[in-house]
């Protein structure tokens, strides 16, 4: 099996989460796109999605899927999204496609997180993928030596600005032991808009893809 293929039996498998008449969550990525296109199985049985990007938006829309404004719902019942690393504790790295804001905040209005990832994923400790942090520009030199002292290698994202309206900076060389204080002190720093560290609010269930096929835990 492919990366590809794992990351597509783990996109179609989490329709089992979906319930009828619901108002989805919906992530970002490339194992997401499965997901959607999963979803277009259903789309007469829901009643729409929040979605956590301007990609995932348009890919929803083009598909007859209505795409809520976070604040006309209330809460969800189930987010859907990938990750770029997670751990046993189901803490996760995201982010690598410039979304981490807005997944964060679908994730803080979901009572479910369902994380959906291909088994090269999974870490025993994060931070070989380095960390997204999304940045008020004004911030970007300050918060890069902010950074170096929690023990990081700062690097700004060439040429990508957020959803938002912002810039990222991804953080090598962090062996990340204690996720949820690393969180709680990258979010901060001053001109921090959201670290790419799901810890405090980490996945509530995983979808692995894995070679032998998919495992849910
Ligand atoms: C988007 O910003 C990320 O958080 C994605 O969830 C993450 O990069 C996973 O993407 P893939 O499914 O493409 O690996």
């Amino acid at each position: 099996m492919t990366q590809d293929e794992m990351k597509k039996a783990a996109g179609w498998a989490a329709l089992d989460f979906v319930k009828p008449g619901s108002i989805v969550g919906v992530g970002t990525g490339s194992t997401v796109n499965y997901f959607i296109d999963a979803l277009e199985t259903m789309k007469d049985d829901i009643e729409g999605a929040v979605s956590s990007s301007v990609a995932s938006t348009e890919r929803l829309e083009k598909i007859g899927i209505k795409v809520f404004d976070a604040n006309e719902v209330g809460s969800l019942d189930v987010y859907v999204d990938g990750a770029d690393e997670i751990n046993a504790n189901n803490e996760m790295i995201k982010g690598g496609g410039a979304a981490l804001t807005r997944e964060k905040i679908v994730a803080a209005i979901a009572k479910e997180f369902i994380c959906i990832v291909d088994h090269t994923k999974r870490v025993d400790v994060l931070g070989e993928f380095p960390l997204p942090v999304e940045v008020i520009p004004m911030a970007r030199s300050y918060v890069g030596r902010e950074l170096v002292k929690l023990g990081g290698d700062p690097c700004y994202r060439e040429g990508v600005v957020t959803d938002n309206g912002n810039i990222i900076i991804d953080v090598h060389s962090l062996k990340i032991t204690d996720a949820k204080e690393l969180e709680d002190k990258i979010n901060a720093i001053a001109g921090v808009v959201t670290v790419g560290l799901f810890a405090n609010r980490g996945a509530d269930a995983v979808i692995l893809g894995t070679p032998e096929g998919i495992k849910k835990y």
